[in-house]
């Protein structure tokens, strides 16, 4: 018996006992995806007590809170999805709940259908920006997989999968395609950028043109997407219930190509994924190659969702002993190096440098000269956050807010860095927040710096677009983090700035300034993924229930689990 092996049955079977109490449909007794658990612990967020202020986690609740929690849970899960439930324009959170809607939400709602595209009469997904007053299209009228991902949990939420499962599958396929950027190959596993839809109105045909990078501005490439789509396939799954789509050969099969390319072995000293700039949301130029927060914590939060989704045959069995491993040396080095606090900021501050060998304690040799001054005054006494990038004597120190987020749902941030994340949040609000949620990354880099670090872009000067801007798209992600670390409150402030302005601004792609008040310079009008994140973070505050779909709840597997299992064989 190999000790990994011990790890792979604690970490799933620990999972598997939560069958039978979730109440899900379709769940066969052989079901394989084994992370329903998490499920449950949503569940146990039953309205009225998550709308009273708690500062607690979900962990620190008591067995008996967790018992009245769950039945609770099951009730509103079969309401809600009850299998014949016709769909309708109105959404359905806002009819189940004794909330008010704002009546931005049937806004959005019509803004939000507005953006579908459909595939031989099927929908597939949602384009970028429904903008006809912008003169320039660019690919804005394409649907984007990163884009896609609020669009979708908005019609999870709303019980219409359907258009979801469309899009997985629709997606599955393009990444079947052979790839190639001038006479080079790109890898199997990769999936696309972004696809768009072409009506042929005299023929009646309509055919795809997806974009592995090979168009994009820059050819940047969509590190991110895969991951997405593997989150995107596990919440469909929580939501539904339906694990046939997970488990059928085609996803089982995406699944492994998507795992091969960012598990294969290189030259690399660390666990962490090298990826050059702009192959994410901020996707151009802005000196996040390296190590980039977002892609660290969506490679993390992907490797967990796939480990709970791949079957343990013969070709699965492989992958997911490489995922446990890489899983224990990821969240080593995230939490270990890439976290920073006051106490851990003053330690690199009075760092050695020029240290050889094992006892190094400055191990990637960062010059504390290197250390921005606006940081010493960001950091508060209490909080911290998962700094930008980190690689041999460079630490970019920039907040960006994806990665944050994304590291509190996947629980790569610890209970208590979760927290700590929160109190940044809430001690720097106006540098984060300010009047318009939230800024992707802080702060911004001007003059000299910007020159050298954008390659003088003059879409990302300082305070716009990537560059410092604010994006309401980010509300979804601060909402969910907000449910996940008990601090409600936070995300109820952020909704209420933006119930403020969006609407009246025909809902940009994002706002400019330091506190992002302006809308910003070039940014769409009607963009899909503002108003979707918008419905996303509404919906999630009237029922954290669904927090579920997106959350992953700690990974016990980081403590391995010493458990006697059917395959204990020695
Ligand atoms: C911009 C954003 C990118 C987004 C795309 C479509 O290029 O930087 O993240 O996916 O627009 O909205």
């Amino acid at each position: 018996m190999d000790g990994l092996k011990v790890i792979v049955d604690g970490m799933r079977s620990g999972m598997d006992g939560a069958k039978e109490t979730t109440g899900l449909k379709n769940v066969s007794s052989y079901c394989s995806i084994p992370d329903l658990t998490d499920y449950d612990l949503s569940k146990l967020l039953d309205k009225p007590r998550l709308n009273i202020e708690r500062q607690r986690s979900f962990d620190e609740r008591s067995l008996s809170e967790l018992s009245i929690g769950l039945s609770r849970g099951i009730e509103n899960y079969e309401s809600a999805y009850s299998p014949g439930r016709s769909v309708l324009d109105t959404p359905t959170s806002s009819a189940r709940t004794s909330f008010e809607p704002h009546p931005m939400v049937a806004d959005a709602w019509e803004a939000l259908r507005r953006s579908l595209v459909s595939f031989r009469g099927q929908p597939v997904g949602t384009i970028a920006a429904y903008d006809h007053a912008s003169e320039e299209v660019l690919n804005y009228d394409q649907v984007f997989v990163r884009d896609f991902v609020p669009s979708a949990l908005a019609f999870l939420i709303n019980g219409e999968p359907d258009i979801v499962k469309n899009f997985l599958l629709k997606t599955l396929q393009l990444q079947g395609w052979e790839k190639k950027v001038d006479r080079f190959k790109l890898g199997e596993g990769v999936m696309p950028a972004s696809f768009k839809v072409l009506h042929d109105p005299v023929r009646k045909t309509d055919t795809i043109v997806a974009d592995f990078g090979e168009s994009a501005i820059g050819r940047v490439a969509p590190v991110d997407s895969g991951f997405w789509w593997i989150i995107l396939l596990r919440a469909y799954t929580k939501s539904t219930g339906d694990l046939t789509l997970a488990e059928t050969p085609e996803c089982q099969k995406g699944m492994r190509l998507i795992m091969a390319l960012c598990l294969s072995e290189g030259f690399d000293t660390f666990p962490t994924l090298l990826c050059a700039d702009g192959c994410s949301m901020i996707d151009r130029r802005m000196g996040i190659y390296g190590y980039p927060i977002e892609i660290q914590a969506l490679f993390f939060m992907a490797l967990r969702c796939a480990l709970a989704m791949l079957k343990q045959d013969a070709e699965g069995k492989e992958f997911i002993e490489r995922i446990v491993k890489r899983l224990h040396a990821l969240s080593y080095h995230m939490r270990s190096y890439f976290w920073l606090d006051f106490q851990q900021l003053n330690d690199i501050y009075r760092y050695k440098t020029e240290e050889y060998s094992h006892t190094a304690v400055n191990k990637f040799n960062v010059i504390p000269d290197s250390i921005p001054e606006w940081v010493f005054d960001f950091m508060p006494t209490r909080g911290g956050y998962f700094v930008g990038n980190v690689s041999p004597a460079r630490m970019d120190f920039r907040w960006f807010a994806l990665g944050n987020c994304v590291a509190i749902l996947s629980s790569l941030a610890t209970p208590e860095q979760a927290s700590a994340i929160m109190d940044l949040i809430e001690a720097r609000w106006e540098e984060l927040v300010g009047e318009m949620p939230l800024k992707i990354s802080y702060p911004a880099i001007e003059s000299h710096e910007w020159r050298i670090v954008t390659g003088c872009d003059p879409k990302n000067t300082r305070w716009s677009y990537h560059n410092g801007g604010s994006w309401p798209v980010l509300l979804w992600l601060l909402t969910a983090a907000c449910i996940k670390t008990g601090r409600p409150q936070i995300a109820r402030r952020a909704i209420d700035l933006a119930e403020s302005r969006l609407l009246k601004d025909s809902w940009p792609e994002y706002y400019d300034g330091k506190l992002g008040r302006y809308v910003g310079k070039q940014a769409r009008k009607y963009q899909t993924w503002s108003i979707a994140g918008y419905l996303v973070a509404k919906m999630m505050l009237e029922d954290p229930s669904h927090l579920g779909m997106i959350s992953l709840e700690e990974d016990k597997q980081m403590k391995p689990v010493i458990k006697r299992s059917s395959s204990w064989t020695c």
